[in-house]
């Protein structure tokens, strides 16, 4: 088994997490006797300052010449008043969008370990476990006309059926796999994209009887997952609503710098951790690699079909937890306060078959 895999750490903290996944994958490589090459690149802001784009057409074609990306994060104060293609942010969406990597997959599953670091209360969190499935390469990040001049802004917020029927085809089926059930988030009482988007996941539904679909505006849904986030399996939603509600999720977790995520399409396929750059925090080893280590079980599973490598990282990541080894993001008090690489240390030293 052999597989290749571009590293494209970013800005920010992105270094110092892409490094301690790439550890992770060297041993797991070792454990388990697989090849993986690795290539790694410059993108986002780091790739501006040197080419003066966030994303070179080198970096697009080694991304579709790998098995999978794996990604840190990027942006920075530094690169804000960029004028908006030159962002690195707009570097993100361009790759999203050249890899058409319409899935983004966004689990959010409660470690009982961290259940004290969460703001929410243990009953209420206790046994939660879904997905948000955002829709990546559409809607209103990708809509024209976009733009701004001297007395207004604006953006459009657009899907065509096509593009509504693959993400519905793919909440149903991962639903299949799950507890069966698909709750498609939208605004239909406001926005008439939403009455469409609505209308064509109930077509969908049909070829799949066997999982209940439910309804919710954005807003309810942003109240219901603090509420009774158990009620969720499966969050079917477009780009900017996906954007916000994954991000609400990581009260489940307590932490951002636990949420992995993985952007797939038909060819291509691209893991990263939810959290950004951590311009504040960023060379200081203090960043929580588990999200993006996490991403990397992901990849294992999804892109190279090995869950029992998947299920290997993740057991590591649960005991290294119940061993009281904190990041600061996560700590709370009677555990043991540690570095990024201290961290990635007692990861590696439970990964075990
Ligand atoms: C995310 C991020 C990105 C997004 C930004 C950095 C462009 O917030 O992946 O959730 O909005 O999609
Ligand atoms: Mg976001």
């Amino acid at each position: 088994m052999s597989f290749n895999v571009t590293l494209l750490p970013g800005d920010g903290i992105g270094a110092e997490i892409i490094a301690s996944a790439k550890s992770i994958i060297e041993k797991i490589s070792d454990i388990f006797n697989i090849k993986i090459n690795f290539t790694q690149e410059l993108f986002g802001g780091c790739s501006y300052d040197k080419y003066g784009t966030p994303l070179t057409d080198e970096v697009i074609q080694l991304c579709k010449n790998s098995d999978a990306v794996l990604l840190g994060a990027v942006g920075g104060y530094k690169w804000d008043t960029l004028e908006h293609s030159k962002k690195p942010e707009a570097g993100l969406l361009k790759l999203r969008s050249e890899l058409e990597l319409f899935t983004n997959i966004r689990p959010a599953k409660v470690y009982d370990e961290l259940l004290d670091a969460s703001s929410l209360k243990n009953e209420i969190l206790r046994g939660t476990d879904f997905i948000v499935l955002r829709e990546l390469t559409g809607g209103i990040y990708f809509g024209r006309p976009r733009g701004f001049d001297d007395v207004s802004g604006y953006n459009t917020m657009i899907y065509t059926k096509a593009e509504v029927e693959q993400i519905a085809r793919k909440a149903f089926t991962i639903a299949r796999g799950r507890k069966k059930k698909v709750t498609n988030v939208d605004k239909a009482n406001v926005l008439e994209v939403s009455q469409f988007w609505r209308k064509i996941v109930a077509e969908v539904h049909k070829d799949f009887q066997d999982v209940e679909l439910q309804n919710m505006y954005v807003d309810n849904a942003a109240m219901q997952i603090v509420r009774d986030p158990k009620q969720f399996d499966v969050i079917l939603t477009g780009n900017l609503f996906g954007d916000i509600l994954s991000d609400i999720s990581g009260i489940i977790t307590g932490s951002l710098g636990m949420l992995p995520s993985a952007s797939v399409g038909d060819k291509y396929s691209l893991y990263e951790p939810i959290h950004g750059s951590a311009p504040d925090i960023a060379g200081q080893n203090k960043a929580n690699p588990l999200a993006t280590i996490s991403s990397v079980a992901m990849m294992f599973d999804i892109t190279f079909d090995r869950k029992d490598i998947s299920d290997v990282i993740e057991n590591s990541i649960k005991e290294t937890l119940a061993e009281g080894y904190r990041t600061a993001d996560i700590f709370s008090e009677g555990s043991k306060l540690v570095s990024t690489n201290e961290m990635t240390k007692q990861i590696l030293n439970n990964l075990t078959i």
